[in-house]
């Protein structure tokens, strides 16, 4: 069982249609589905066939639909009661497409629910194969709780996190690490190199400072992969028809999670995590991973060792 810990659930509104800042504009009843990375990536964990389980934090209020759709999905779950009100992260389509987002900052949390959050933790670890730390954390929890529960539990864990967070997880027992190329920068204080083999030398030398596993994902590029001495780099399959972008990350990290599991490592967890990334990109942002879409891409992506060869990242 691979166990999804999500600290700051939300609804995600999508309002289709005209939208001009600074004027009055008008939806019709826009779309709400659950989210947050958490869900998201629980949803593509379940998507993709893996036994999956949710825990996290759940305001008292707002909450139901968000629930509904766990249950629909026949995720598992488990989630400490807060008080306050589930936050609506609101996505606007414009006519061209153009996406506009407004994100609330979520709830703040007591000490004791993030003690009461720690041992929801401690309680699911034993019976978990891999734990999955994911996403943003409300106000009230130290920025180093996600590194303080990898370096506690028993089971292996990877986290996708950044800022704080994230440079605290480096210093931690955590297996993998996945950051996009800004939380890359974030983390080693540095501006990433602009071409491939410099960049995959900065990624490996990262990777061995902290002693794990650090996959970073390139957007339409693909991703880089350092684990112990190697680093593959492999490139995102080319596809027409790329719907939405956003999420990718939680796709590609769901599918190196249950990958993990089945025993990938190395260029079988960069094939996974590329694969998904892609598959995510094709799909309108509230459709389900599609697997078949997956299996598909998972032919077509070729990991390559790094040996030197100049790639500049601008082009
Ligand atoms: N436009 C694209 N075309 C093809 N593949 C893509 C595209 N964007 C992303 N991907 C795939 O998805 C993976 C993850 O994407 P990305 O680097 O954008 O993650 P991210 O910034 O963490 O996303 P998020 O945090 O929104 O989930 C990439 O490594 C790549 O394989
Ligand atoms: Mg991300």
């Amino acid at each position: 069982m691979i166990t999804v810990v999500s600290l700051n659930p939300c609804m995600d509104e999508t309002l289709c249609g005209a939208f001009q800042a600074g004027a009055t504009n008008r939806f019709s009843t826009g779309q709400m589905d659950a989210g947050g990375k958490g869900y998201n990536v629980a949803a593509a964990l379940k998507s993709l066939g893996a036994p999956v389980r949710l825990i996290g934090l759940m305001p008292r209020r707002g909450s139901d639909a968000y629930m509904q759709a766990v249950d629909a999905l026949g995720i598992e779950s488990d989630f400490v009661s807060c008080p306050g009100t589930l936050r609506v992260n609101t996505k606007i389509v414009d006519e061209r497409g153009v996406l506009t987002e407004i994100n609330r900052t979520g709830f703040s949390a007591s000490a004791l629910v993030a003690a009461q959050m720690a041992d929801c933790c401690r309680h699911y670890a034993p019976k978990s194969a891999l734990m999955l730390f994911c996403g943003s954390m409300p106000w009230g929890f130290a920025p180093d709780f996600y590194a303080a529960m990898a370096d506690q539990l028993p089971s292996p864990a990877m986290i996708d996190a950044s800022g704080a967070a994230l440079r605290a997880a480096a210093d931690s027992n955590a297996v993998l690490l996945k950051p996009n190329l800004d939380e890359f920068a974030q983390l080693i204080g540095e501006t990433p190199a602009q071409t491939l083999d410099a960049l995959a030398r900065q990624v490996g030398l990262a990777a061995r400072k902290m002693g794990k596993t650090l996959a970073v994902s390139l957007g339409a590029r693909g991703m880089l992969l350092a684990q112990r001495e190697q680093v593959f780099y492999a490139e995102a399959p080319k596809v027409s028809g790329v719907r939405c972008s956003v999420g990718a990350g939680d796709n590609a990290l769901a599918a190196m999670a249950f990958s993990w599991t089945q025993g990938g490592r190395g260029e079988t967890l960069l094939s996974a995590g590329v694969a998904a990334g892609t598959a995510s990109v094709l799909r309108a942002g509230t459709q389900p991973l599609c697997r078949k879409t997956y299996r598909e891409l998972l032919g077509r992506v070729s990991p390559l060792a790094i040996v030197g060869s100049p790639f500049d990242l601008n082009k």
